[in-house]
């Protein structure tokens, strides 16, 4: 195969050799991508590759960088690439074991921490936990909140610790493998839930990163995408403390069901958060007695 990255290829120049096969590959924002990559091959800072546009890459700096954007031109996503994220401003560890974490999510993660706050809940529950995103957010903006984390993947769970222990918040997160919330012993105060709600015929029409690289178990929601959010709408009650809430994020078009469900639940007081885009995204019902 003909090697992209020549000899004498500056950090400058690389950036703009991989952007442009990037961009050949279908890959949006191409040239950001193309720095996250040129910066992780040659283990560079953001301004170290301004500051020094010039540095010339060694041999093994170039074949680093090739197998990089190889990996990215077949459109695997960049965090899986390079191993990390950022969610809601914390540095989390990400692996195909779990889905990428999504901006959304931080709406969801945002309205939790603001009725956690204001309700004074001790201890939260983060249903589907994936690589800890939501955990993590919660346990790291609320200092007196414990929280469990659960999954059914294992694989997802493991992660989900490493990110705990990197953010320091492992001595207040507990890992639960477990089918929804059947594994939870005690009620918890909040609940917050980012299941999969793809439709199943939906999913051979999602990018090539999502579709061949993230876990199909995160994703698929079953034929009308709300498989999972129906089973747990009828557990909530049981799980939660009086006074406590839950708080789902849902796909486009999802909220007027998922509202439904968790009024037929027996939650009450049930509202709806869009996100930036103005899309309902979040749904969250409480438990008065
Ligand atoms: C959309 S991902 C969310 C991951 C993470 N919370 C985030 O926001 O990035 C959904 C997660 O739910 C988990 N999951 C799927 N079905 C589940 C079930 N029945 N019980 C518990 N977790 C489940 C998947 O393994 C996956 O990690």
């Amino acid at each position: 195969m003909q090697e992209m990255i020549g000899r004498g290829a500056t950090a400058a120049s690389a950036v703009a050799d991989v952007a442009h096969r990037l961009s050949h590959a279908g890959v949006d924002r191409p040239r950001l991508e193309a720095e996250a990559l040129v910066r992780a091959a040659l283990c560079l800072s953001r301004e170290g590759i301004l500051l020094r546009p010039q540095t010339q890459l060694s041999p093994p700096q170039r074949r680093r960088l090739e197998a990089l954007a190889t990996r990215r031109a077949r459109r695997e996503p960049l965090p899986y690439i390079i191993g990390e994220t950022e969610f809601y401003s914390l540095p989390l560890r990400v692996s195909p074991s779990a889905i990428v974490p999504r901006q959304e999510t931080e709406i969801l993660v945002e309205a939790a921490i603001e009725r956690a706050a204001r309700t004074g809940a001790r201890l939260a529950a983060d249903l589907g936990t994936g690589c800890g995103a939501v955990a993590v957010a919660l346990a790291c903006h609320l200092p007196n909140l414990r929280v469990i984390a659960a999954d059914v993947s294992f694989a997802a769970l493991l992660l989900a610790g490493e990110n705990c222990r990197r953010n320091s918040v492992a001595g207040r997160v507990s890992l639960l493998c477990s089918d929804l919330l059947s594994g939870l012993r005690a009620p918890v105060d909040c609940i917050a839930a980012n299941l999969p709600y793809v439709r199943t015929d939906e999913f051979d029409s999602l990018q090539p990163e999502v579709r061949d690289f993230e876990p199909r178990l995160g994703l698929d929601g079953g034929p009308d995408g709300l498989g999972p959010i129906e089973r747990l709408s009828v557990q909530l009650i049981d799980h939660l403390s009086d006074g406590g809430f839950a708080a789902l994020e849902v796909g486009a078009g999802q909220a007027p069901e998922v509202a439904k469900l968790l009024r037929a639940g027996r939650l009450s007081e049930v509202e709806t958060i869009a996100d930036y885009a103005g899309i309902p995204r979040v749904v969250i019902g409480w438990r008065r007695e």
